[in-house]
């Protein structure tokens, strides 16, 4: 059975998800309002549930109609086959957003399209007295309306696929893990390539950057360690979560040395990234240190770091991130070749770097405006050209 399958990605990352989901084989993926959307029955939604690294749930899109009224939405919602997705015990929750649209009020929306839904079911039930417990398995219903055009979803996921289930234990200001791995795929750090080239985060914090860039380097599948919605409704095949699972055991490499540097000066934060690298089950794989960004060094010509340092949003600290910024940037020109990429959102931040970037783009860390600011190194190959030119 082919589906329209639709995945909200965060702002910033669509070009890369999509990048993400050609390597998976999705070709046609067209972006729309944030959404990618792909053809696919239950086994790709299994994958894309299991593989994809930076979308942020994977929805079915059950229709789209037009609707200006709430009787209008009421109908629309109604016409639909619920009785197909959902059963009698299916614990019914509403998600929804209103843009540029008459039917503005959401939750009102989304109650009438969920009386609809009731209504449905009790009418294509076989007995009459047919109640609705909503104690079984839980649907996410997506009531989203944008200029008076109504898309009808079903979340497959439930938890957003940030939730990969390896970090555990809290602490300030963490990366989105889909976020963290979409800047890691926006950079050079190509481990299949040239699995020796190191990959560093210096201001590591709890890990996110460090655990996604081995990860990514061991061909692990990021959602191999959670669970989705939809393995628990009735209408999903028997076994098709089990059948992704085994594609991504398969394709996992554990043989492989991979050079992941990941330091912090604050030696909670390294503990917590150990266990957090741990459960992700990547802990040999990452070089552990707790240490100074701005003696950060290496004896590696060529290295890739990515990171977010400190934004210093507390009154006062303004004075202290901008030493901290010249410090770091003084050591990071010292790492001739390597290729750098930072996200802040210091507005000040190539001032206080002492360089401006090679290429910069907007992005969004937890609804802040930062900039991702990359600085090139020259690549190995351009510098073996330059050597033969000098010994010839
Ligand atoms: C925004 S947090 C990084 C969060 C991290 N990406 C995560 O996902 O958990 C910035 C980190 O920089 C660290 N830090 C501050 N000054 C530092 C310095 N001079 N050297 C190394 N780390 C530093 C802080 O301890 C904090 O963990």
């Amino acid at each position: 059975m082919s589906m329209k399958l639709l995945i909200p990605v965060a702002s910033g990352l669509e070009q890369i998800t999509k990048r993400q989901l050609f390597t998976l084989g999705y070709e046609k993926a067209p972006a729309d309002n944030g959404r990618i959307e792909v053809e696919g029955d239950w086994l790709d939604i299994a994958r894309l549930n299991l593989f994809l690294r930076s979308g942020e749930r994977v929805l079915i899109l059950l229709a789209r109609f037009h609707a200006e009224t709430f009787d209008e939405l009421f109908d629309g919602v109604y016409a639909l086959p619920w009785e197909e997705w959902l059963t009698a015990d299916s614990q019914i929750l509403m998600d929804g957003k209103s843009v540029q649209s008459k039917l503005a009020a959401i939750k009102a929306a989304g109650g009438v399209a969920k009386k609809a839904i009731i209504r449905r079911l009790a009418d294509k039930a076989k007995s009459k007295r047919q109640t609705f417990t909503e104690t079984g398995a839980r649907s996410i219903v997506g009531v989203s309306i944008f200029k008076d055009e109504v898309s009808i979803t079903l979340d497959t996921s439930g938890e957003g696929l940030h939730k990969r289930g390896y970090r555990s234990l809290a602490y300030s200001a963490p990366l989105k893990e889909t976020l963290a791995a979409g800047l890691i795929d926006s950079t050079f750090y190509n481990p299949d390539k040239d699995v020796q080239k190191p990959f560093a985060d210096p201001f590591c914090g709890s890990g996110t950057l460090p655990i996604e860039a081995a990860m990514k380097a061991l061909h692990i599948a990021p959602g191999k360690n959670r669970d989705f919605d939809f393995t628990a409704w009735r209408c999903t095949p028997n076994g098709v979560l089990a059948q992704a699972k085994d594609e991504a055991f398969a394709l996992e490499k554990h043989d492989i040395k991979p050079v992941i540097l990941a330091s912090d000066i604050n030696p909670q934060a390294i503990s917590i990234a150990k266990y957090h690298a741990k459960k992700a089950g990547v802990d040999k794989y990452i070089r552990f240190s707790v240490a100074d960004a701005t003696q950060f060094k290496s004896t590696d010509k060529y290295g890739v770091l990515v990171s977010n340092p400190p934004y210093g949003e507390r009154l006062g600290e303004e004075k202290e991130v901008q030493a901290l910024m010249g410090a770091f940037g003084k050591a990071f020109r010292a790492l001739e070749d390597w290729n750098g990429y930072i996200l802040t959102s210091l507005p000040e931040f190539e001032r206080w770097f002492g360089k401006t970037a090679d290429k910069k783009k907007k992005l969004f860390n937890a609804n802040l405006v930062c900039g991702f600011y990359s600085y090139f190194g020259k690549p190995p190959k351009l510098q073996d050209e330059k050597k033969g030119e000098k010994n010839v």
